[in-house]
Formats: C-alpha cells, sequence, structure tokens
C-alpha cells in the first residue's frame, strides 16, 4: 500500500515557514586545522564539553532515524516520498560530518571510545528488538526534541558562538538549521503509517532521558579532562542553559502530543533559514560563522 501526504490544518499550513518539497541536499564539507581545539567556544568551555557530547551521538542515533524511517519508504508515494528521501539525504550527511568532527574530539579526550560503544549498542538494541513502528515513533518525536535544541540555541546563539572556532560553529549551526528545515518530514511519514500516540509519547520519553544520560556522561568526561569538573561557575553556566533548555523541550513535547499537533504549529526562528539561503552549491560551503568578541 502506497501512503501519501499527511494532510495538515489550515492553521498549520498558514504557519509554515518553511516548504517541506525544498528540503536542500547540501553537501556540507568542514575542515578542521592540525591544531584544532576541542573547546572551540573559550568563552564558556562547558558548552565546548555539552554540544561535543551531543556530536558523539550523532554517528549512533541519525542512522538509527534514517534506518527507522526509510523502513516505511516504500509505502510512500508522491510527495511525501519525495520529502523522505530528502529527509534521509540531509541525516546521512549531518552525521557523516559530526563523524568527521568526533574523530578530533576522540584524538584528544581519553575514554570517549568506551562512551562510543555504550551508544552503539543502546541505538543498534532499538533498532534490533524494538517494532518497525516503535522506531519511527521514536524518529518522529527526536526531531521535536532537535527543533527545540535549535530553537534554544538560535537564541542564545551570540553568547553561545562568539569567538567560536569557525568551522565548528558552522558545523553545529548548519544542522541544527536543517533540523529546523525538516522538523515535519518524519512526523509526516508517522501520521501517514497511523502509529498510536501512546507509542509517540513512550519513544519520547526514551529519546529525552537516552539523550540526557549520554550528554550528561560525555559532558563529565570532558570536564574532567579539562580540569573543570569541580569548577562552581562550570556547573553554574550548565544549569543556566539547561534549565530554559528543558523548559524549552517540555514545552513543545506536550504540545507535539495533542492529537491536533503538527510540527508546522510550531514557529521558527528565521535565523536559520535566512542563512541557510547563503550556502553555495558550487564550493559545498556556508559562510563561516566567526562572531567576535
Ligand atoms: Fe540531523
Ligand atoms: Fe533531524
Amino acid at each position: 500500500m502506497a501512503l501519501a501526504t499527511t494532510p495538515s490544518s489550515a492553521a498549520a499550513q498558514a504557519s509554515n515557514t518553511v516548504d517541506q518539497r525544498t528540503l536542500v541536499d547540501r553537501r556540507a564539507s568542514f575542515s578542521y586545522g592540525d591544531n584544532f581545539a576541542p573547546v572551540w567556544t573559550p568563552l564558556s568551555p562547558e558548552f565546548s564539553c555539552a554540544a561535543n557530547s551531543v556530536s558523539l551521538l550523532m554517528p549512533y542515533i541519525e542512522p538509527y532515524f534514517v534506518k527507522s524511517v526509510r523502513h516505511f519508504l516504500p509505502e510512500l508515494e508522491g510527495e511525501l516520498a519525495d520529502t523522505t528521501r530528502a529527509y534521509l539525504k540531509q541525516e546521512l550527511q549531518h552525521h557523516v560530518a559530526h563523524r568527521e568532527f568526533n574523530d578530533q574530539i576522540a584524538s584528544q579526550y581519553r575514554g570517549t571510545a568506551r562512551l562510543e560503544r555504550m551508544m552503539r549498542r543502546t541505538y543498534g538494541w532499538l533498532h534490533t528488538n524494538r517494532s518497525a513502528h516503535f522506531n519511527l515513533a521514536f524518529a518522529a518525536s527526536s526531531e521535536t526534541i532537535a527543533y527545540s535544541a535549535a530553537r534554544w540555541a538560535a537564541e542564545r546563539r551570540t553568547e553561545l558562538f562568539t569567538n567560536a572556532d569557525p568551522v565548528a560553529a558552522t558545523l553545529f549551526l548548519w544542522h541544527l538549521g536543517e533540523e529546523v528545515e525538516h522538523k515535519s518530514a518524519a512526523f509526516d511519514v508517522f501520521k501517514a503509517v497511523g502509529v498510536s500516540k501512546p507509542r509517540y509519547l513512550a519513544s519520547m520519553l526514551l529519546s529525552m532521558v537516552l539523550l540526557m544520560f549520554f550528554v550528561a556522561a560525555g559532558t563529565t568526561l570532558m570536564l574532567w579532562h579539562e580540569r573543570r569538573l569541580f569548577h562552581p561557575v562550570a556547573h553554574i553556566r550548565l544549569w543556566r542553559w539547561a534549565i530554559p533548555f528543558a523548559f524549552e523541550v517540555l514545552s513543545n513535547m506536550a504540545m507535539s502530543t495533542l492529537s491536533s499537533h503538527h510540527p508546522t504549529d510550531f514557529a521558527d526562528p528565521s535565523f536559520y533559514e535566512l542563512w541557510l539561503r547563503e550556502y553555495d552549491p558550487e564550493t559545498g560551503t556556508l559562510p563561516l560563522w566567526n562572531a567576535r568578541a
């Protein structure tokens, strides 16, 4: 059976700031110098540790999303199939780029290999042992979390990325921008397949718990290497970011469980859309983020 595009409400359509049919396959490339510093946000080293920990997850969690959504691709048709293929290409680009970035991180922090093994086993176990419907719900609900992270970061981009390494900052902002761009893609497949809302809720809670666990573990490891684990300022900063982040994610998670919800109901930060327009397909590059204090 082939599934067509899910109809969404007129209000949702009206508030949509991105045409989901135009998800762009940006082959962005990033190159790090020999002296790349894993603390690439020198004004707030704790943010580098947390962001690096999120990056470590990407080569494990995003292939899981890709496999979970691609499983249903033969059942899709028309615009929904086209958008889903474009979504899968974007996620593929993300985890390839983060793999290269993570090689830089792993070469400088002992202990990351063990953490990455846990990540690989966790998402591999989910893929093998949970149903195809659960895995699809996991991908769709995790996109809500990724979208929330993008919105949180957009509001704080000056604080977080001022004086940051331009290549690393561009990698993260490019990824976050595409998370906003494809916020509806996995959800539309989830709706078209007809997976139950309780499954969506269960998978979203699990996704959030795993994210918090792995980011906390990675951040602790990197703070220890940076000799900042027992630095009170480091913890004050992390909580100052974590509390509004939790508020952003939890409110979006709650909204996304409503039966009338569609991700196009979320208001997008305009920053990413404007910035991604600057992508140059000839060179596969975006203008480097270069905010200086
Ligand atoms: Fe992604
Ligand atoms: Fe995504």
